[in-house]
């Protein structure tokens, strides 16, 4: 799947977005099992306030549907990076939507921009620039932290951002953003603890002249 493109109907290794209100979502892999504590495999039923929905009968419903839990019921939405925002989990602070929307304004970007950030943090803010700079453009995401940048790389393949996002490992206030990058950037966003550390870094990897690919 990709959140990138829309499809019709779930499958498989999808990932949905389970609505039971504007204030209760979650994002579901559609995988028919999951370890229990014991690390055994076991049928995935995912447990919500309107009680049980067992994962797998989720295959073959058509995004947007309605769906029985055992006590209730909830809408099955295509994922989109808004509503993954507000459902990721967390590993860091993150951006929300009314800042993310100003930062895409004010970055000035669009279908072939360059675009790096750092630092990847939970992933929030990269869904919306790799949204934004598609087709034909890339997101270079930083972060220092190794094994943020896995779980970080992980959900970007899983979510069909692989030819848009590219999730490096980099203390870019000490090494900057990496000579292959000299040059190339329309857009550079820090969101980490020491921004004015990477200015000089920042201004190697912005474009020296010209505009935008818009
Ligand atoms: C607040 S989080 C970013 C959240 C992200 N904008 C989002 O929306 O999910 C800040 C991230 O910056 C990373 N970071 C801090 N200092 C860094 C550095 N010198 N180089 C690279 N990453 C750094 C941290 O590991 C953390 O993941």
């Amino acid at each position: 799947m990709s959140f990138l493109s829309y499809k019709e109907l779930i499958e498989e290794g999808d990932t949905v977005i389970l609505y039971l209100s504007a204030n209760s979502m979650h994002a579901l892999r559609v995988v028919r099992t999951i370890l229990n504590k014991n690390n055994e495999s076991v049928e995935n039923v995912f447990q919500t306030t309107y009680g049980a929905l067992k994962v797998a009968n989720l295959v073959g419903k058509s995004f947007g549907s309605k769906v029985e839990l055992t006590r209730g019921w909830a809408y099955v939405l295509h994922p989109t990076p808004e509503l993954w925002t507000l459902t990721l989990p967390h590993r860091t602070q993150i951006n929300y939507g009314t800042d993310i929307s100003m930062i895409v304004f004010q970055l000035e970007i669009g279908p072939g921009s360059l675009v790096v950030e750092a630092g990847t943090g939970s992933g929030s803010l990269t869904h919306a620039l790799a949204r934004s700079v598609r087709p034909g453009g890339t997101v270079c995401t930083f972060d220092f932290h190794e094994q943020r940048v896995a779980v970080a790389k992980e959900e970007f393949d899983s979510h069909g951002l692989a030819s848009v996002v590219e999730a490096r490992h980099r203390d870019v206030c000490e090494h900057g953003f990496g000579q292959e990058l000299d040059g190339r950037a329309d857009a550079i966003f820090l969101d980490l603890p020491h921004p004015w550390l990477v200015i000089k870094h920042a201004l190697k990897a912005y474009k020296q002249s010209g505009k935008s690919n818009l």
